[in-house]
C-alpha cells in the first residue's frame, strides 16, 4: 500500500529514526559525488499555492540527485480546489508521477490529495504542519550535538506550523521543548494535547522568551506573519515585539547553543542581524539538511 508523509505522525519512532539514518548516508554521497540513483526514471510532481525558495530547490535537486525527475507547479498553474478539484488534480497527476509533493495553504488539501493520489503525497508546508522542515531540522540539532536527546530546545516567537510540527515530533522522540509564545498565539490546541497525551517528551508552553531560553541548548524562531498571514503583519510586529531573537536575550542560552531558523528570516523583527550572522548560527547548515532529509523521505516513500 501507498504511504503518505503529510505529518510527523505518519512515520513510527523507528522511521523517523532510519530516514535521520539514510538522509547521513545520502548525504555522504553527495560529498564524495557518488552516484546514488534510488529513483532512476521516477518522476515528483511539486505543486505550490505558495512561494518557496529552499522546499522547491532541495526536491527538485533532490530528485535529480536520485536519478529522477520533478516538475514544478507553480500557484498560476494548477488551481487546485478551483480550476480543478482536489480530487481530479491527484488522479490526473498520479497517471504521470510516482509521487507528489504539494504546499498548500488549507492542511485538507494534502489530505485530499493523499486520499485520491494512489501514489505517495508529501506535505511541503501547509498552514498546519511543515514536516520536511522538522526532520532536517533534527537532523541538524543531530549534527551539532551528537543527539536529540537531552537537548533543550527553545522556540520563540508564534505557535505556528513549525511548532505545531516541533510538538508532533515530541510526541514521538523524546524532546525536552520549550515555546514561548504570546497569548492568542499559542500553538495547536490538539496537537499540543495529543503529544502531551503520548508523554514522550516534556513540552511546556511559557509567555516568557527569557525563561524559554534560559538555559537552552537551541534557540529556534520564525516569521512572525506566515505565509497567508501578510495582512496581520503589521499588527503582528507589535504583539511579538519582546519576541524577538536578539543578543540580549541569549545571553540566557547555554554557553556553546545554536540558533536555527527555517528561513525566510525577516532580519530586524523575529531575529537580529548579529544572531543570524554570529557564530552561533547553523540556519544554512540547517537549510541544505532540507535537501538530505527530504531524499530520504523520497526513497521510503518511492522506492
Ligand atoms: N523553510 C522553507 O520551507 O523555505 P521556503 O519557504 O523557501 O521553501
Ligand atoms: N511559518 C512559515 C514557515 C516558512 C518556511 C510560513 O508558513 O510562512
Amino acid at each position: 500500500m501507498k504511504r503518505d508523509f503529510l505529518a510527523e505522525t505518519d512515520f513510527s519512532k523507528k522511521e523517523i529514526i532510519e530516514t535521520f539514518k539514510l538522509a547521513r548516508k545520502l548525504k555522504k554521497k553527495v560529498k564524495k559525488g557518488e552516484k546514488h540513483h534510488l529513483l532512476r526514471g521516477k518522476v515528483l510532481g511539486m505543486i505550490f499555492q505558495k512561494p518557496s525558495n529552499r522546499t522547491r530547490v532541495s526536491f527538485e535537486v533532490g530528485m535529480y540527485q536520485l536519478g529522477g525527475h520533478a516538475i514544478y507547479l507553480g500557484p498560476a498553474e494548477i488551481g487546485l480546489g478551483t480550476r480543478e478539484s482536489v480530487a481530479d488534480v491527484a488522479r490526473v497527476l498520479a497517471r504521470f508521477t510516482n509521487g507528489i509533493m504539494a504546499r498548500v495553504f488549507g492542511h485538507d488539501l494534502v489530505e485530499g490529495l493523499a486520499q485520491w493520489a494512489p501514489v505517495p503525497v508529501i506535505n511541503g508546508l501547509s498552514d498546519l504542519l511543515h514536516p520536511c522542515q522538522i526532520l532536517g531540522d533534527l537532523l541538524t540539532i543531530i549534527e551539532h550535538k551528537g543527539t536529540f536527546e537531552g537537548v533543550r530546545i527553545a522556540y520563540v516567537g508564534d505557535g505556528n506550523n513549525i511548532v505545531n510540527s516541533f510538538i508532533n515530533v515530541a510526541g514521538i522522540l523524546p524532546l525536552d521543548l520549550r515555546v514561548a509564545c504570546p497569548k492568542g498565539y499559542e500553538p495547536n490546541a490538539e496537537i499540543l494535547a495529543a503529544a502531551r497525551a503520548k508523554a514522550v517528551s516534556k513540552i511546556e508552553v511559557m509567555r516568557d522568551p527569557v525563561e524559554a531560553v534560559n538555559g537552552a541548548d537551541v534557540i529556534y524562531t520564525d516569521t512572525w506573519a506566515s505565509m497567508g498571514q501578510e495582512a496581520e503583519a503589521e499588527a503582528r510586529r507589535k504583539v511579538f515585539k519582546r519576541y524577538q531573537v536578539n543578543s540580549k536575550l541569549l545571553e540566557h542560552a547555554a554557553r556553546d547553543y545554536i540558533f536555527m531558523h527555517c528561513l525566510p528570516a525577516h532580519r530586524g523583527e523575529e531575529v537580529t542581524d548579529e544572531v543570524m550572522d554570529g557564530p552561533h548560527s547553523v540556519v544554512f547548515d540547517e537549510a541544505e539538511n532540507r535537501l538530505h532529509i527530504q531524499k530520504a523521505i523520497m526513497v521510503k516513500l518511492m522506492a
